[in-house]
């Protein structure tokens, strides 16, 4: 594994514990075994960006719609995201009508979706890019549009005839962490079922805090990657909160990690308002060592060359993107001078 240059700004340095390793891999794959996510999930996720934009009257360029997608799928790979390896463009919440079909489907909002969903998928892979789609374990989204209790088969169905090869599955609305910690299980289980290649991303243990401790082995059986905190926004504080919860926790979850599931500390807010030029930096470095999902959210129409430099700087990819996926811990905590 290549490691990054010391940069006295990070607060943590990296260790490996090479007979770890080697053991590790002796055991052999130990998460969601559909053979996808071997290295982290690299892509463009709506949300911190853009969140739950219903407007397109009044911002036709900032609302959740097709059109949005359309362009972004563009620029992927257009400015060199795609060759760098992001690879899923992913929506989030609000993209749905806010009723199912006569037939029990989700249906995207025709207004913002006039093609649908499908049509989308068309066209993110006639660019060689791949779609991300998002929906709720519970009764709705966090937005408020319909869950996916009580039709997880009918939702894994229409993503995969749709061509969806990403489920972002969050946790809301959910009445127990029985039913959540099912319905998560379940849902692994039906996208399976259709056969489609389908990345599972899930916020399981997040739902659980503070009262539950995660059963990370049933997680990493199940997901590709799990959220495990708060949202990501886009200010020094909360990349500060993220990193903060992640030490704390790291006895729990590094050694979890691996080819096939991640641990998911949320999006990249790199390009984006709230971060200074060093903590773009040290956001980079330090979600490539923890092996985290790298998924940008920001507006790739108007992005700095600077920002678009460092998202798609090689060697601190292929720190993320190395093949053994080992996660990176906090070894020493120090100061700058
Ligand atoms: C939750 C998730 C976010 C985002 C929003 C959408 O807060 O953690 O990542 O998906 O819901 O409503």
């Amino acid at each position: 594994m290549k490691l990054l240059s010391r940069d006295p700004r990070l607060i943590c340095e990296l260790a490996f514990r090479p007979l770890a390793l080697v053991f590790w891999s002796i055991l052999g794959a130990k998460a969601l075994n559909n053979g996808l996510a071997r290295t982290p999930t690299m892509g463009w996720l709506h949300w911190e960006r853009f969140m739950c934009n219903l407007d397109c009257q009044e911002e036709p360029d900032a609302c959740i719609s097709e059109q949005l997608f359309m362009q972004m799928a563009e620029l992927m790979v257009s400015d060199g995201w795609k060759d760098a390896g992001y690879e899923y463009l992913c929506i989030d919440d609000c993209w749905m009508a806010p009723e199912r079909d006569s037939k029990g489907r989700l249906q995207a909002d025709p207004q913002r979706f006039p093609n649908g969903i499908q049509h989308l998928a068309n066209y993110v892979h006639s660019k060689g890019l791949k779609l991300g789609i998002y929906a709720d374990v519970g009764n709705k989204t966090c937005a408020g549009f319909p869950g996916s209790f009580g039709y997880y088969d009918t939702d894994a169905q229409t993503f995969a005839d749709w061509g969806v090869d990403l489920l972002k599955f969050d946790g809301c609305h959910c009445d127990s962490v029985t039913s959540l910690a099912d319905g998560y299980k379940y849902m692994s289980l039906a996208l399976n079922r259709t056969g489609r290649s389908i990345v599972y991303s899930c916020e399981w243990p997040l739902y659980l805090k503070p009262f539950h401790k995660p059963n990370y082995t049933d997680i990493q059986y199940y997901c590709n990657h799990w959220r495990n905190f708060d949202d990501v926004y886009d200010s020094w504080e909360s990349i500060k909160n993220i990193l903060a919860w992640t030490t704390t926790n790291q006895k729990e979850i590094v050694d979890v990690a691996g080819p096939g599931g991640w641990n998911d500390p949320d999006m990249l807010v790199i390009g984006n308002f709230g971060l200074s030029w060093d903590q773009q930096v040290t956001q980079m470095a330090l979600w490539a060592i923890m092996a985290a999902p790298l998924l940008m959210s920001n507006d790739l129409r108007q992005i700095s060359p600077q920002a678009k430099a460092l998202l798609q700087n090689k060697d601190v990819i292929a720190v993320n993107q190395d093949p053994l996926g080992k996660q990176g811990y906090c070894f020493r905590k120090g100061f700058s001078m």
